[in-house]
Parts: structure tokens; sequence; C-alpha cells
């Protein structure tokens, strides 16, 4: 039996992402939380001819135990919850509320499923990871291998927008977005999303005159705005954000199996192989001594299996100047989700 919780599951991304995990056949039983109109969501999904079957959890449940039952006995917790950005905002503008919220659900989920594995979608990633962690440790139950940050739709815009750059002496496959598996290391934000196009197949990038690579390393970097200023105030990446948290989740749930390999955000801990690596490599290229990086890892039953530290000795001279830029940002970033976890 495999239970998924979603925290935040009637907002914009949360919505998307529960129908699509309703039709997951790895998981038998969905719970779906939130702090207002989760019952209709659920509802709603419950009448769909899967065997996956729904609840539905409000925080007010119970005399406020809803958090805690929709925890109870879950495998894989995923969460986006949280507000989303206005135009003219950026992630970090959102921390002030979205920490509070995070440090809540981190809470629930140290007391009622410890064990759980934790996919954190909300926003500013870069600091909320942190944040769990920081709750995490507090209560004696950090596993750095089982805390993610979601990355994902970093990569599928670098896929994406690659494939649409892909020029016209490109062979016909370059030009489909399937045909790649670009890796995106750093963070979850603006210059700290890292699009390693140099050492991903197909090789079509270079092809590309630099002034078009850059527009794309900064179109895969911005994605996210551009979404916000289609949208016009009515908030933030949902659809892709939704398909993307699935992606990851599917690829964690599928580990349980098989291993795979997936970008994602984590806690470099020396105890998981490759951390040493990756974190002196950064060292190396921009002085930071980082707790938190995204890295392409190896995942498993347990979780983080081990890091693809490699990667970051193949990177381009260019990639290694952003690689600065990155780690500089990334760094404050992480320090404001540390420290106000503690
Ligand atoms: C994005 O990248 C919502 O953070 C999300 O668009």
């Amino acid at each position: 039996m495999t239970k998924v919780t979603v925290l935040g599951a009637a907002g914009g991304i949360g919505q998307p992402l529960s129908l699509m995990l309703k039709l997951n056949p790895f998981i038998d039983d969905l719970a779906l939380f939130d702090v207002v109109n989760v019952p209709g969501v659920a509802t709603d999904l419950s009448h769909i001819d899967t065997n996956c079957k729904i609840t539905h959890h409000l925080k007010s449940d119970n005399d406020g135990t809803g958090l805690a039952t929709a925890l109870k006995g879950s495998d894989f917790v995923i969460i986006p919850a949280g507000v989303p950005r206005k135009p003219g905002m950026t992630r970090d503008d959102l921390f002030k509320i979205n920490a509070g919220i995070c440090t809540d659900l981190a809470v629930g989920i140290a007391e009622n499923c410890p064990n759980a594995f934790t996919l954190v979608i909300s926003n500013p990633v870069n600091s909320t990871v942190p944040i769990f962690a920081e709750v995490y440790k507090k209560y004696g139950v950090f596993n750095a291998r089982k805390l993610f940050g979601v990355t994902t739709l970093d990569c599928v815009r670098a896929n994406t927008f690659m494939a649409e750059a892909a020029i016209g002496e490109a062979e016909p496959m370059d030009k489909l977005a399937t045909s790649y598996n670009v890796r995106v290391v750093g963070g979850h934000s603006g210059e700290t999303i890292l699009p390693l196009y140099s050492v991903c197949a197909p090789h079509v990038y270079q092809l590309l005159p630099s002034e078009a690579v850059d527009a794309l390393v900064h179109r895969v970097q911005y994605g996210g705005d551009e979404v916000v200023e289609a949208k016009n105030g009515a908030g933030s990446a949902t659809l892709s954000m939704a398909y993307a948290g699935y992606k990851f989740l599917h690829a964690v749930l599928d580990a349980q199996d098989k291993t795979g390999i997936e970008s994602t955000y984590i806690y470099l801990d020396e105890s998981i192989p490759g951390a040493k690596e990756t974190r002196q490599n950064l060292k190396n290229s921009c002085g930071a001594d980082l707790d938190y990086f995204a890295m392409p890892v190896v995942l498993d039953k347990d979780g983080v299996k081990e890091i693809k530290h490699d990667i970051l000795n193949r990177i381009n001279d260019k990639e290694r100047e952003l690689l600065a830029i990155c780690c500089k940002t990334l760094k404050g970033n992480i320090e404001k989700g540390v420290n106000f976890g503690k």
C-alpha cells in the first residue's frame, strides 16, 4: 500500500497535480490537505474510475487535527502549498509568507510521518528546503536522502526551449523536446538555475551562435517570469509546475523498484557518495561552501543513492562563470532558510 499526501491540494498547482496522482497506478491512497476548498476538489476527483482512494482533510477538521490525519501513514508527501508570485515579484519575495507555512507543515510531517519522502515545491525552494531540514533536525528525524526540492520544471523548460531553438540544419529528432534530458544544477530561481547544455546530448547547442546560447540559458533561468507576466496578476506557473512535480514524484515512486537519475535540490550530506566531491568542486569553482545544491542524483528505494558529481568536471568555461554567480546568490538564499528554520 502506497500513501501519498498533497499539502496545498486545492491550489493552482495542487489541483492538476492531484488529478495526475489519481491516475497513477503506483498510488493506493491519496490524501489531499488544504486550508480551504479541499472537500470539493477531492469529491470531484473521487468520481474518477481509477483504484486510488481519495481522502480530504481541512486544517480545521476535528479540532484542528486535519493535517495530522492527512499525514499519518504517508510514504510520500508533496508540497505545493503557499502563495504564488505576482508580476514584478521574485520567488524570494514569497519568503515571508511561505516560510511560516512550510515550518508548520514540516512540524506536521516530523510528528506524523517522519520516515516519509518530502518533495518541496513551495517557493522560494532555495530557502524552503533548508527550513524543512532544520525542523527535521530539531525533531531528530532528518534524512538528507529523502528531502528534495523539486527543480524538475527547470529541466522541463531546458528541454523544451532547446528543441525550439534547434536551428535549420539540426536533425528532425533534435527539434523534439522529448529528445532532450538536460541536467540543470544549482537552485530554482533566476541566476541560481544553471542548465548544463554543454554536457547534454544531442549536442545541437554547439551549432548555435554564442548569443543564442546566452539567450537560451537566460530563458531557462527566467522562464517562470514569462508565465507570471502572461498570467498578468493571476499567479505563476501552475500546470507546467504540476506536470514537473508529478514527473519527479513518479520518478521517486519508480525508483522503489529500479534506480533512475533525476536532477533535484538536496542537502549535500557527506554520507551520500558524491557529496564530498560536489562540495569540493563548488568550493574550487567559486570559493563557496554550499550545503544545498541541485544535482543529478541516482535514486533508489531509500532516496538519494549517489550524486553524479562528475558532471561539474565536464562543464565549459562559460558555464563555470555562471556557476560562480549561481553559488554566490544561492549561499544567501540557503542562509535565509537555515536561519528561519533555526
Ligand atoms: C516556476 O518556476 C512556479 O517556481 C515555479 O514557474
